[in-house]
């Protein structure tokens, strides 16, 4: 084992295109903790696409499966947990998450979430017909505070390598630790 870390469950929070997947694998990888995501997780169990669910079910529907994973999930130990960005609108979860794990904000820009997501096809919120850069910006008003309610470090993630991002999360869950306390 690299690391001795006493949380056993690493949650990470953030708007849509934080780099949440893909920070949470290099992260899972480098302490060495297994990675789930809930969103991958929602569409293996149901067998279908995020954009299927919103569809079939509205978003009241994909947020009770939401909430279902994390719940579940988040009584796994040692593992890396991206979470969806509007997970934590719940109350719920927000108490899964903050009572249970060490909660990492990865705080990005609009303008970072708008390049990282304006190719992709799977998100729902983001459709074809609205203003992304006006959704984004009336989501990241409304979710901001509830990242920062349960998050332990907030991490601005604009001009930062992911082994920097990575790099700080290990030191940050290091110090957190009161094994590793210097005398
Ligand atoms: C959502 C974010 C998505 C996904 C769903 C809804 C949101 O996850 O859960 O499309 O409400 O912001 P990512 O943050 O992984 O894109």
């Amino acid at each position: 084992m690299k690391y001795s870390i006493n949380k056993e469950l690493v949650v990470l929070v953030g708007p849509m295109g934080a780099g949440k997947t893909t920070i949470g694998k290099i992260l899972a990888r480098e302490l060495g903790f297994d990675f789930y995501d809930s969103d991958h997780e929602i569409e293996r169990r149901s067998g279908a696409n995020i954009p299927w669910i919103f569809d079939v079910e509205g978003e009241a529907g994909f947020r009770d499966r939401e909430a279902n994973v994390i719940e579940e999930l988040s009584q796994l130990k040692r593992i890396v947990l991206a979470t969806g960005g509007g997970a934590m609108m719940r109350p719920e979860n927000r108490v899964q998450v903050a009572g249970k794990g060490f909660v990492i904000y990865l705080n990005t820009s609009i303008e970072q979430q708008h390049k990282r997501t304006h190719k992709g096809q799977n998100r729902p919120l983001l459709s074809e017909e609205c203003d992304p850069y006006q959704v984004l910006s009336e989501l990241y008003a409304l979710r901001d505070p509830l990242y920062r309610e349960v998050a332990d470090l907030v991490l601005d993630t604009d001009k930062k390598s992911l082994k920097m991002i990575v790099k700080v999360i290990v030191h940050s869950l290091l110090e957190s630790d009161p094994l590793n306390e210097q005398p």
